[in-house]
């Protein structure tokens, strides 16, 4: 599909839908499934092919079908009303609009949003996204693929400090931290405290302590909150960005 047009009435539609997304994520304390939706979107993207990448395509069935989307209609069909009032943001734009909301309104750092990715009605094949039953390996085969690195591996790993796992959904259960409504550094500090009662760790987190080169920002990230914060912020506008060179 065509690139939107961005110009003045398309960036008020921004505006507008940006408060009405505070207000649904504070109502409804959808912070966490919004950020995994903006995520799952744009994770499935291909750095080699150019295809997937943040361009709406997941609020088709062919794609939120996949496993590993499990839950997230939720979020799409809470996102439906906001688009209807402002139809001329791409559903890719929203998406990603209310990710950095998301973590916004937690108390995490602001995430530059600039609009304008088109809508893609492609789904990617099953099988992009990560695999939490795997290792370090694994996290570096999907996330090069995507066109990110090692650090930016770890800084959006901390997007764990929200939510929790739904038996129903992944077969996990269970938060990261002691306060899953809140954005901070809570998850790292988590990890290297090792096992805690009642609080989950995937084996993908458990990756990051065992490979060198990703524990090096465990520990940073951890021990320095503002560290974690510019580099949670950089690595989440690149992930907002797969598939789209703004202008
Ligand atoms: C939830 C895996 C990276 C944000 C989950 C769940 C799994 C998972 C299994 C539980 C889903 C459920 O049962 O509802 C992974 C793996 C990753 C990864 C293997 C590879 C590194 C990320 C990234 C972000 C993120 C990069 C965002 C920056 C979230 C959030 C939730 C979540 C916010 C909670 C959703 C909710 O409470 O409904 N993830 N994830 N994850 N993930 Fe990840």
């Amino acid at each position: 599909m065509a690139a939107p047009v961005v110009d003045a009435e398309y960036l008020r539609q921004v505006d507008r839908a940006r408060r009405a997304l505070r207000a649904l994520i504070a109502s409804k304390g959808c912070a966490p499934i919004m950020l995994r939706l903006a995520w799952h979107d744009a994770g499935t993207y291909d750095v080699n092919t150019r295809t997937g990448g943040a361009n709406g395509s997941i609020r088709y069935e062919e794609e939120y079908t996949h496993g590993s989307n499990a839950g997230l209609k939720i979020a799409i069909d809470l996102l439906e009303p906001i688009k209807a009032k402002h139809p001329k943001i791409t559903y890719a734009d929203l998406y990603q609009l209310a990710g950095v909301v998301a973590v916004e309104v937690t108390g995490g750092p602001t995430v530059e949003f600039i609009p304008g990715r088109r809508d893609s009605s492609v789904c990617p094949r099953e099988g992009r996204l990560p695999d939490a039953k795997k290792g370090a390996p694994h996290l570096r085969d999907i996330f090069y693929r995507m066109g990110l690195t090692d650090k930016d591996i770890v800084a959006l790993s901390g997007g764990h400090s929200l939510g929790k796992a739904h038996p129903e959904r992944s077969g996990f259960d269970g938060a990261w931290t002691r306060d899953p409504l809140k954005f901070d550094n809570s998850y790292f500090l988590e990890l290297l405290k090792g096992e805690s009662e009642g609080l989950l760790k995937l084996p993908t987190d458990k990756a990051l302590l065992d490979d060198p080169e990703f524990r090096r920002y465990v520990e940073l990230y951890a021990k320095d909150e503002d560290a974690f914060f510019k580099d949670y912020a950089e690595s989440h506008k690149k992930l907002s960005e797969l598939g789209f060179t703004p202008r």
